[in-house]
């Protein structure tokens, strides 16, 4: 596949963007500056100081040269190379160009606190910002593609990029009918639903398939080909059944909630057979669409509708079990998280409602870290200033994969704010005390311990004592002082060893 390159000017986001669709999409990241500072074993400012400006754009068209000879990477490129026509015409060879674009208001307040471009380094750098970008305005405008990022956070630039490949893609007819879901809610599609052991469809409001997924097409025994734009009834249900599943399947889009029903289907050898499945409505790109996740059921007969609070739940755990084989030791800590919470939350009263909203967010609170780059979250280190911004960001990621869920909608608030801290100092937003809602409290308490006894790749597990005391230290600072203190005499009285060991000695989900 061809290169994806990105060019614009200073503080467009180029790296941040380059490093972030590197893992959306599983390619090498590239920099052009990096390997110039490398190979001259100084840092730009110092190469510009030292030779000059000419000396450093000779490098940067040589090094331009050589990595276009190679292919299927993300290429992040400096500010100034696309000023010569040689770069671009080498560089569109073997990639496709994104220029990030923002007005120089923007770029100014976004590079003046950094020092390391020698091209600002002037008295006055927000009239070289504009000088600057209107020379090279013509240059920037030969990329094939162009993309505003005023107002937009770095997964969003990303998302709007992947939404570009995949509609280049399609075009080329690819037959993968999931990137019908772009960006970041594709990538939860293309990571967990894609290879569930379960059949997922998810259908227009006309049922029409729009994506499938393996397990799905291995039983109906049907190409993508043959799927797309097809209603799932014509694909699935047997002849004489298909008027009443058509009934079902209006009351389904009316009902308009998560809801369980059965129904005969035939499989790819013409066997018919009852099918139980969970269906819920997703909105994706202001558009509604239903979401089918099924169970064969060889006992059931019924065929009524069966409207059930407990559908939603299931649609939960089918979803999370799912993402067991994507990373076993999130999944576990999910699980472990997810005793702590409620074993805390049963012991202050939390009500019902809250409680279940509580355990599909702790279920599901990290599930952002499928978008993130495993290098980091397995560093065998302490991570850097940049790793660690990279690593917050899972929160976003998580929120954003699981928006479209219609079902999971309660839980997003607890989600964002799990690593908010009791006095302000945490993050996305820096909610503080009772701002951070009760079950998010719960939430970050439970984490925190889960995290401090058990093995992380930087560090030994804490025994239970040391926990206790680096928690009692975080009372009133990141930890709510009550609900820690109620929460460490559980910890003492050891009423959820059996259920946390059970889950360590586990190797797969159930429920
Ligand atoms: C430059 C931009 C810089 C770097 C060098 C020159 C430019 O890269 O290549 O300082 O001419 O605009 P970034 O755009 O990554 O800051």
């Amino acid at each position: 596949m061809k290169n994806i390159v990105l060019v614009g000017f200073m503080g467009t986001g180029k790296t941040s963007v380059g490093k972030m669709l590197s893992m959306c999409l599983d390619k090498p990241y590239i920099s052009v500056d990096d390997i110039i500072e490398k190979k001259e074993g100084l840092s730009i400012t110092d190469i510009f100081a030292g030779k000059g400006e000419e000396y450093f754009r000779k490098l940067e068209s040589e090094i331009i040269r050589e990595i276009s000879g190679r292919e299927d990477q993300i290429i992040d490129t400096g500010g100034g190379a696309v000023l010569n026509e040689g770069n671009i015409a080498a560089l569109k060879r073997s990639g496709v160009l994104f220029c990030l674009t923002a007005l120089p208001e923007t770029i100014y307040n976004r590079v003046k606190e950094q020092a390391h471009r020698p091209l600002l380094k002037v008295d006055d750098p927000r009239k070289k910002v504009a000088e600057l970008l209107s020379v090279r305005k013509q240059f920037y405008e030969m990329a094939d593609h162009m993309v505003p990022t005023d107002d937009l956070d770095v997964a969003h630039i990303s998302g709007r990029i992947i939404d570009v490949l995949n509609r280049l893609e399609s075009e080329k007819e690819i037959p993968d009918v999931s990137g019908y879901f772009a960006g970041l809610y594709g990538l939860l599609i293309n990571k967990i639903f894609h290879y569930a052991s379960v059949p997922i469809m998810i259908t227009s409001g006309e049922g029409d398939v729009c994506f499938a997924n393996s397990e799905f097409i291995e039983i109906f025994g049907l190409g993508f080909a043959d799927i797309r734009g097809k209603c799932w009834i014509d694909l699935v249900v047997p002849q004489n059944n298909r008027n009443e599943a058509r009934e079902k399947f209006s009351s389904i889009m009316e009902y308009g909630k998560a809801i369980k029903f059965t129904i005969l289907v035939s499989d790819k050898t013409g066997r018919t057979r009852f099918y139980n499945w969970i269906v819920d409505t997703l909105v994706s790109g202001g558009e509604k669409h239903l979401i089918f996740a099924g169970l064969n059921c060889h006992d059931t007969v019924g065929l009524d509708i069966n409207v059930q609070p407990a559908a939603a739940q299931e649609m939960i755990d089918r979803i999370f079990s799912m993402s067991w084989d994507e990373d076993l030791e999130t999944s576990k800590h999910s699980m472990k998280v997810m005793v702590y919470s409620l074993e805390l939350a049963d012991r202050i009263g939390l009500p019902e409602k809250e409680k279940e909203i509580l355990r599909s967010a702790a279920l599901l609170h990290d599930i952002g870290k499928i978008a993130m780059n495993e290098k980091i979250l397995l560093k065998d280190g302490k991570l850097d200033d940049i790793e660690y911004e990279h690593i917050k960001n899972h929160i976003k990621y998580g929120v954003d994969m699981i928006r479209p869920v219609n079902i999971l909608e309660e839980i997003l608030p607890v989600i964002d704010s799990h690593h908010e801290n009791y006095d302000g100092s945490g993050y996305p937003k820096g909610l503080k005390r009772e701002e951070i809602s009760l079950p998010a409290r719960i939430l970050s308490i439970a984490d925190i311990f889960d995290a401090l006894t058990s093995l992380r790749p930087y560090r030994r597990s804490f025994p239970i004592e040391e926990a206790i005391r680096i928690m009692r230290k975080e009372k009133g600072k990141k930890l709510d002082p009550e609900l820690t203190d109620i929460f460490i005499e559980l910890v003492k009285n050891g009423s959820m060893d059996a259920k946390i060991r059970n889950i360590d000695d586990k190797n797969g989900y159930k429920r």
